[in-house]
């Protein structure tokens, strides 16, 4: 999806520059309204940590996951606490299968919940904080996953705490007097429906059998969204309604209210994302024609990463509607996997868009997870800059970087 006319993209590459991205705030309230039937919606915020999204998240009701120190800092300068909200739900959780030791400090510092996935985290957090809130997240022993790089269960994934350890991790719960809040499953990015029900069983299965009180449970994330034109959209009525069912039954096993949260980072963000290029050349190799941008993998990472895929639309400098051709779409970096149409393992694709020419924009489409929070400085390129349009106004809301802040670190 692509949110935004070719008349606004244009001005705002005229103004900015390219690459550059682009975000829709009134699509992302319209994918938080669709979950709204859950009662904490945590956004998992490795998706795109901009303080400006963060803090229109908060606005919206919205509280967040952290899985770093960095993440953590980010929620508290847009204006997250760790304290519980009205519906008991902390701002931020930290989840994790391990502690660096500064994280530590910072977790303990701002009295932030801990979602943890090993139990050597429950030791060392007990050691430095009693009483600490914790939740245990725990690997089923399946996953799913749009890829393998993202699939997080099952015994080839290093994420939580194997479900037959869960006594083990309940024990020490109670030796290191910690707090449990509740359970945790995320099983992986891009999970189906029968994925899903398989959770939400195993989810059940595992409360009743455990002994535990509980006063939460989260679904985690993994909420996809139509990359390809012909996917369907998530039926988010059905994924509540097989999550409340499991949270109704172990309410019922348990004899009180359970809260029921949602962890979702790509649904709440992807498609209110575009990445906008410039076409600077445009070549044959052989019968093979190319379209090259000036936007690489070290900005958008996915299709070399996973083989994934990304809409395209290219907006003519000249207004003229030109025939289409088939292209291999790739960047400026230094190295053969900087191809936007690709198959996960390498393999280059060609994608039918109408004919591009040099100063042509190409803007890539459901870019807004996953895109900006995975970028680098590979070849010693600068971060790209980030603009948020709100209705018919829009703002920068990171400025691009600067080469001498590149070369910062090392100027010793
Ligand atoms: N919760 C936990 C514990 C997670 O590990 C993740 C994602 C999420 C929630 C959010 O998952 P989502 O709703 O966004 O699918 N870079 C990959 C995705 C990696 C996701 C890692 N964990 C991509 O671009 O597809």
């Amino acid at each position: 999806m692509n949110p935004f006319s070719s008349t606004l993209l244009r001005d705002l590459a005229t103004e900015y520059g390219t690459p550059l991205w682009v975000y829709d705030a009134a699509t992302i309230r319209q994918r938080i309204n669709d979950l709204k039937r859950f009662d904490t919606v945590r956004f998992a915020q490795k998706a795109n940590s901009n303080l400006h999204l963060l803090r229109l998240m908060r606005d919206q009701g919205v509280v967040v996951d952290a899985v770093s120190r960095g993440e953590i800092e980010r929620a508290l300068a847009a204006g997250f606490t760790a304290a519980p909200n009205a519906q008991g739900a902390s701002g931020i959780v930290f989840t994790a299968d391990l502690f660096d030791h500064a994280t530590l400090d910072t977790v303990v510092q701002h009295a932030v919940p801990v979602n943890a996935g090993s139990i050597d985290m429950l030791g060392q957090l007990g050691q430095r904080s009693k009483g600490h809130r914790v939740w245990l997240r725990i690997n089923p022993g399946f996953g799913h996953g749009h890829s393998n790089k993202t699939n997080t269960g099952g015994e080839h994934s290093k994420h939580g705490i194997w479900h037959t350890e869960l006594p083990a991790a309940l024990a020490a719960v109670k030796e290191h007097g910690l707090h449990l809040v509740g359970l945790h499953m995320h099983i992986g990015s891009g999970v189906d429906y029968g994925h899903l029900e398989e959770v939400c069983a195993a989810m059940v299965t595992l409360v009743k059998n455990c002994g535990a009180d509980l006063e939460a449970i989260s679904a985690g994330g993994g909420l996809s969204i139509p990359y390809q034109a012909d996917e369907p959209h998530i039926d988010t009525d059905h994924y509540f309604s097989l999550w409340d069912a499991a949270r109704r039954e172990i309410a019922s096993h348990l004899g009180h209210a359970v809260h029921l949260e949602l962890e979702p980072g790509r649904y709440l963000v992807a498609e209110a994302g575009v990445l906008l290029a410039e076409v600077r050349a445009t070549k044959f190799q052989g019968g093979q024609h190319f379209t090259l941008v000036d936007a690489g993998f070290s900005d958008l990472m996915r299709p070399s990463m996973y083989g994934a895929f990304h809409g395209m639309s290219v907006i003519p400098a000249d207004d003229e509607v030109h025939p289409s051709r088939a292209t291999v779409v790739a960047g400026p970096l230094c190295e053969s996997g900087d191809v936007f149409t690709q198959a996960e393992g390498g393999v280059v694709l060609t994608r039918e868009l109408p004919e591009a020419r040099v100063g042509d924009l190409l803007v890539l489409h459901d870019a807004g997870a996953y895109g900006a929070s995975m970028s680098s400085n590979y070849n010693s390129r600068p971060l790209a800059a980030e603009v948020l349009v709100t209705g018919k106004t829009h703002r920068l809301i990171r400025r691009r970087q600067t080469i001498e802040e590149l070369l910062a670190l090392e100027n010793a």
